[in-house]
């Protein structure tokens, strides 16, 4: 089939060679295109792309080393099969046509048989290789095709698995942050009622006692002798000390059911449920009742000095978002703050001086949004680690101490759930600093 379409240069200096090659191959079935030297053929090929090429060796001119030379350096014409032509008389170098690139010889006078027989053995070999060329390059562009949409794939993969990873972290937290909310909900709740039994008979507690001192005093200055019994009485239980220390003990036991009754409150404050829709919360009462909660934790401990909670609150209109949430973050912000500190101030000296320190300052910026920013004067934290601080479950905590999860529902919290933004600022050994803006509108 190929065969009767393929077109064969004919290229020789000699008439009769050409009337009888070309009579051979047109019997055959082919098409050709005919030269008489060396410029000619190589001008022939600007119009024709001959499937193959016979070519006479000695020709006046350029001869057929140098036509074949300069074929096989021009890339759209080095493809093509090119078989010399010599005359068995010729004193040609046979070695030096193939290795210029010839893919056979034959010899003059042909032989028709063996003529036709190499031309179609050498067009059905480029044949081949066109098409193996044009499979490979098919193949090429599948396999480059196939390896995108193996990276795309990948990509999206992995994507999925952030997501699960953050859906997991979110489910386990809220589950979390639920159970505890009702517990601390309820607790707040239930120490309440016995909590205002002891701060309202209290104070008439202490009306009474000063009644009942006041009633001593004066007996004992209507009657200064009242009998040894009595005397001894006084003595035993200390009577002078005791009127001096009772309304002492009584004002401590005050500030102490005040304090139960601010820790009540803010734990009702902070489990605030509010997961249906926002309100109205002023954000220095959220943060005021995260430290107050934490309070034991600030407490010195061992060598660790007091840990220093330096407030700098700006002017904040309430802000309309989640309290139960934000509270959420500003809880974690803070337990981070006072791990670093309980982790960089173990093993130094607290004479020191600097001592352990957590700053929050709280301001309105010009594009109207409330910045909230704690920092703390503890380790610090790597460069390298930046980056990973909001994924969830990273953690450099040890098992059973941190769940890498603060700091992940933090960041979905405040900038998912209410538009803001949550940054961290830190060099090692130099402290961190986290700041959180919250839209106020
Ligand atoms: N103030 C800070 N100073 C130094 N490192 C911090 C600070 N805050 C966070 N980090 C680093 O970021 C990591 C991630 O914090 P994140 O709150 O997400 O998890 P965690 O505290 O390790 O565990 P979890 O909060 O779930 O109990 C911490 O393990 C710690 O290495
Ligand atoms: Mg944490």
């Amino acid at each position: 089939m190929t065969a009767t379409t393929d077109l064969l240069l004919l290229v020789d200096d000699n008439p009769t060679n050409l009337e009888v090659l070309a009579t051979i191959v047109t019997d055959a079935g082919y098409e050709i295109a005919i030269a008489n030297d060396g410029e000619s053929a190589i001008e022939l090929l600007e119009y024709i792309k001959p499937d193959l090429i016979l070519l006479d060796v000695m020709m006046p001119g350029i001869d057929g080393f140098e036509v074949c030379h300069r074929l096989k350096s021009s890339p759209p014409f080095a493809e093509i099969p090119v078989i010399f032509m010599t005359a068995l008389a010729d004193p040609v170098d046979k070695v030096k046509g193939l290795e210029l690139g010839a893919v056979d010889y034959i010899t003059k006078p042909f032989q028709h048989g063996e003529l036709l027989a190499r031309v179609r053995l050498h067009l059905k070999l480029s044949h081949l290789t066109q098409e193996l060329a044009n499979q490979n390059c098919c193949l090429k562009e599948m396999s480059e095709d196939l390896e995108r949409r193996v990276q795309e794939r990948t990509a999206e993969l992995s994507q999925s698995l952030h997501n699960l990873k953050q859906a997991q972290a979110q489910l386990v937290q809220s589950e979390k942050m639920s159970a505890l909310g009702q517990l601390v909900a309820g607790i707040g709740h239930e120490i309440n009622n016995p909590l205002n039994a002891i701060t309202g008979n209290l104070s008439h507690a202490e009306d009474y006692v000063r009644d009942l001192l006041h009633l001593i005093e004066l007996y004992r200055q209507k009657f200064p002798d009242p009998g040894e019994e009595i005397e001894n009485e006084i003595e035993e239980i200390d009577l002078d000390y005791l009127s001096e220390d009772l309304p002492k003990l009584l004002n401590s036991m005050k500030v102490g059911s005040d304090r139960l009754t601010q820790i009540s409150q803010s734990l009702r404050i902070f489990s605030r449920a509010d997961n249906e829709k926002p309100v109205e919360f002023d954000l220095h009462e959220g943060i005021d009742s995260s430290i107050l909660l934490l309070r034991n934790r600030l407490k010195g401990k061992g060598d660790r000095p007091e840990i220093q909670v330096v407030t700098e609150y700006g002017q904040l209109p309430k802000i309309r978002c989640y309290p139960g949430q934000i509270n959420q973050v500003f809880m974690n912000l803070l337990a981070n703050a006072i791990d670093a500190l309980e982790e960089s101030f173990a093993d130094r000296d607290p004479s020191e001086g600097n001592p352990p320190t957590i700053w929050i300052r709280t301001k309105l910026d010009t594009d109207g949004k409330a910045i909230i920013n704690i920092a703390d004067n503890g380790s610090g934290i790597p460069a390298e680690i930046c980056d990973r601080l909001f994924e969830p479950l990273f953690t450099t905590k040890p098992v059973g101490k941190g769940t890498g999860l603060g700091l992940s529902i933090g960041y979905q919290i405040v900038v998912e759930k209410h538009g803001g933004t949550l940054n961290c600022f830190s060099e090692l050994g130099q402290g961190a600093e986290f700041v959180v803006a919250l839209p106020v509108k």
